[in-house]
């Protein structure tokens, strides 16, 4: 692997654990202004200097964040539906690799929606897109998408997906957590990272779901909804970090998030 693919790949995984914070807030590129995520900058500022990295399309990097950042970019290039069409799956290629590197990304994001009728166009497009990168030595993460089928999140769908993108050249997938996740994470050849989902009931149950992700071979997280969508934001990343570079157990990280949580409030209280 050349130097440049190298050293971006280390601004995702941590050098110092090996392990991955990344912060998504791409949702609006297929969902519009989703629930807390409907002013960007707003949502963003106070968390960005606690994710490894983020992961956003070029118009919400260019409207919403600072060029001063030293949060490392993964943009999200691949598009083209939204969430009332015909299928989220009918894909594209949204950003050019000039317009990539002239952002400074760190690594471009396509989704793959296997096993619909979108799967050779979305295939194609990443296998492209991989090309395109290896030749500028910008890595591809593949998102193995299930757009509004929640319930193909199941570890036989999940391994074909990861395996299917590692093999056609991403260096880095993004999945899901599922029950036999071991599975998946063992016969992807390269780094695997969970996305969080929907928000879950509770704050523990997502920190469960980071420290079992973890233990099962995931590198981390690229997590969104249950992080910005929490009302302590930033407690909760703080409790997620911990989880993901120093293996926290999860009833701790929640005592990390309580404490958090009530400190800002005392903070502010004696303002
Ligand atoms: C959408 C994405 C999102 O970035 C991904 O789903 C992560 O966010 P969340 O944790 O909210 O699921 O890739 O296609």
């Amino acid at each position: 692997m050349d130097w440049g693919m190298k050293n971006r790949i280390s601004k995702i995984i941590r050098p110092e654990t090996g392990r991955a914070v990344m912060l998504a807030v791409d949702h609006g590129y297929f969902l519009g202004p989703t629930r807390d995520l409907e002013v960007l900058r707003k949502t963003i500022s106070p968390l960005i200097s606690y994710a490894d990295s983020l992961m956003l399309t070029r118009g919400a990097l260019r409207s919403s964040v600072d060029s001063q950042t030293t949060t490392p970019i993964v943009l999200r290039v691949s598009g083209g539906s939204s969430v009332i069409g015909e299928s989220l799956a009918n894909e594209g290629l949204i950003t050019s690799m000039e317009d990539a590197i002239r952002l400074n990304a760190v690594a471009v994001a396509i989704s793959i929606f296997v096993g619909t009728q979108y799967e050779k166009q979305n295939l194609l497009n990443m296998a492209e897109l991989v090309n395109q990168g290896e030749r500028v030595g910008v890595p591809v993460l593949a998102v193995t998408a299930v757009g509004k089928e929640l319930g193909k999140r199941d570890q036989r769908f999940l391994s074909l997906s990861c395996r299917i993108a590692a093999e056609l050249g991403a260096r880095i997938v993004k999945t899901y957590y599922c029950d036999g996740f071991e599975k998946v994470a063992s016969t992807c050849p390269v780094p695997c990272v969970i996305a969080g989902g929907p928000k879950l009931e509770t704050e523990l149950d997502a920190f469960e779901m980071t420290f079992n992700a973890i233990k099962k071979g995931a590198v981390g997280v690229d997590m969104g909804r249950n992080i910005w969508q929490n009302p302590k934001p930033v407690a909760m990343i703080k409790a997620i970090r911990a989880i993901v570079h120093e293996n926290m157990k999860p009833q701790e990280a929640l005592k990390l998030y309580e404490s958090e949580k009530n400190l800002k409030k005392s903070a502010a209280k004696k303002k």
